[in-house]
């Protein structure tokens, strides 16, 4: 056995009992153990290996067409009581939910593998990472942690005899005796996928799926939804902020971290080329990040993961040159078109479309025949040391000083291009309210603008009014000077006739330059009611093609809409009970006096 963890091997014996695979495996970690891994994967028909010249070292999967993002009604927060899992997470009684998914689990690994993959959630040994294992019987999901994560014996040797969070996953389709495997093992029918969080035990159950955050338990399960438990009970904060390095001119570096729902363009963000001259972005992360104080009192940000899991649609040259040359090798592409010379394609890459490909669902296509090559949510996993901007201090375990935190979400009305929180309450006010349109990412959600605090509606592990407590609770740890600044932006806004108005992608480098120019003090704005926008003139456009007027129009403080605004806000707060932050309340009171 490669441990000596007894907490770990009593683990993986009971699951190995439970479950009934045919053989365990413990993932050491190694490329040679990747490699493997994709050539029986390409044998048994689950993987095509991509053009070699094209995609080095590049594989093509595609899911079952019924497992293809997360799945918010089938994720669930099993806390003790009941009210701690507050309005926006699915619960379920723990004990239930164990006994109910024990029947799943016993025997669901017939016929396949179990694999034991220890990982670590940011550098191994670094004092702010975190260790988990994931039993899983998907050896898609190996590949895929390989990239995401740091796996394998390193772990198990840094983990020593020491505490790690449980994960146990199974696609949840066991093989009978001579039955062939199908391409892509998971459970048949949506309700049959639970994807389970018991917090007090700080331990992930997922049943049914082999998708991304469904599967992949040390992306949203662990990294926030368990984390931001153990980050609310040790006073840090476990966020869905991407992490940013922007050097400007003569030099100088600051860090920046930005909530933003799915769907908003945060990998692009993270990535971003900037439009200004002279100016320069590093990527430190692009999803995930954990903020812990500093001896100085500052919040420093690591990225707890490895690599990208990013939305393929979309991406080209134009918005994310960066991740476009990430993927030219070393990439694992799910659901993503298959050209007829073994390349991949996909809507919104800035190609045309060729006369021919294979399509997500393993169909012909062609160009105008009415569906989509790549499905909405396709994604691609790439390892973050291939992407050309990531900055070399990316895994620095002591992390990087945040300067700012940019919230945001994809708004037609109300909220400007770019707004300050006037202090850290404030900024909390504004991080409760954002709200976004629905996303793709996940399915069985309605459509329309939903609320979504700090991006981290589907992500919160615990009462959505407790972790804005959280939230408040962390501005009385430090300095008010010492905080970052809380920055409410919005690239999406649209004219009279439903036209973004903003240019977006290097662009937003324009408002990057006033954040910072706030942060050093130099920064012109005015105040207003719902926070300090740029005063005229205040962000940089030089070069830029918008008008005057469309200028005026993105940074134009709307009291109307600012009404409706509140109406929504307070629907939404009546939501929370008793567990609204009264801080939060009385912030909501202060807006609506000024609008009178
Ligand atoms: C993601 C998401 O996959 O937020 O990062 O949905
Ligand atoms: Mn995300």
């Amino acid at each position: 056995m490669p441990t000596k963890n007894q907490n770990l091997l009593n683990w993986a014996e009971e699951t190995a009992a439970l479950c009934k695979p045919d053989r365990v495996c413990w993932c050491d970690g190694s490329q040679q153990e990747y490699d493997n891994l994709l050539r029986e994967m390409v044998d048994a028909g689950m993987a095509i290996p991509l053009n070699r010249e094209k995609r080095p070292g590049c594989y093509l999967f595609r899911s079952h067409p019924s497992d293809v993002a997360r799945v918010e009604n089938r994720t669930f927060v099993a806390s003790k009581n009941r009210e701690d899992a507050g309005p926006t997470c699915n619960w379920i009684d723990p004990d239930e939910l164990k006994a109910t998914m024990t029947v799943l689990y016993d025997g669901c690994m017939k016929g396949r593998t179990m694999y034991v993959i220890p990982f670590s959630m940011g550098p191994i040994g670094s004092p702010i990472s975190k260790i988990g294992v994931e039993i899983t019987d998907s050896p898609y999901v190996v590949v895929n942690m390989k990239i995401m994560t740091r796996i394998g014996t390193a772990v198990l040797d840094a983990l020593g005899d020491g505490e790690f969070v449980k994960c146990l996953h199974s696609v949840g389709k066991p093989l009978e005796p001579g039955e062939k495997d199908v391409s892509w093992p998971c459970a048949p029918s949506i309700d049959q996928k639970y994807i389970s969080h018991f917090p007090e035990e700080r331990m992930i159950w997922s049943y049914g799926s082999g998708y991304g955050g469904n599967a992949l338990l040390g992306k949203k399960c662990f990294a926030l939804r368990i984390a931001g438990v153990q980050a609310r009970d040790e006073g840090w904060l476990a966020e869905h902020m991407l992490i940013l390095k922007i050097t400007d001119p003569d030099g100088k570096s600051a860090y920046v971290c930005g909530a933003l729902p799915s769907f908003c363009g945060k990998t692009n963000l993270a990535m971003v080329v900037p439009a200004l001259p002279g100016w320069k972005a590093e990527t430190i992360g692009d999803d995930i990040s954990w903020m812990k104080f500093g001896e100085d009192g500052r919040l420093y940000a690591i990225n707890p993961e490895a690599g990208f899991f990013g939305v393929v649609p979309g991406t080209s040259m134009k918005s994310n040159p960066n991740a476009m040359k990430t993927i030219e090798k070393n990439t694992i592409f799910t659901n993503v078109g298959l050209t007829d010379d073994g390349d991949v394609w996909w809507e919104g890459c800035g190609t045309p479309a060729p006369a021919h490909l294979i399509d997500w669902e393993g169909n012909d296509w062609t160009p105008g025949c009415g569906r989509t090559a790549a499905h909405a949510n396709a994604r691609f996993t790439a390892p973050a040391c291939e992407c050309p901007s990531i900055a070399p201090e990316w895994e620095d375990p002591a992390g990087v000083p945040v300067s700012a935190i940019l919230i945001g979400g994809r708004r037609g009305t109300a909220i400007p291009l770019v707004n300050e929180s006037l202090d850290w309450c404030h900024g909390v006010f504004l991080g409760s309210i954002m709200g976004s349109e629905t996303t793709a990412a996940a399915i069985g959600l309605a459509a329309g603008v939903r609320r979504d605090p700090f991006a981290m509606l589907p992500f919160t592990g615990y009462h959505i009014g407790d972790y804005l407590r959280h939230w408040l609770d962390i501005g009385k740890k430090t300095d008010a000077s010492k905080l970052p600044g809380i920055y409410f932006v919005n690239w999406f806004r649209k004219d009279e006739n439903d036209k973004f108005i903003w240019p977006g992608f290097g662009e937003n480098s324009r408002v990057l330059k006033w954040i910072l120019e706030r942060v050093s003090g130099t920064g012109k704005a005015i105040q207003t009611p719902i926070g300090n926008l740029p005063a005229p003139g205040a962000i940089d456009a030089s070069g830029l093609d918008v008008s005057e007027g469309d200028m005026a129009g993105l940074l134009k403080f709307d009291k109307e809409a600012w009404r409706e605004e509140i109406a929504s806000i307070k629907e939404n707060y009546k939501s929370y009970g008793g567990r609204l932050p009264e801080e939060l309340g009385e912030e909501l009171a202060k807006l609506e006096n000024s609008l009178k």
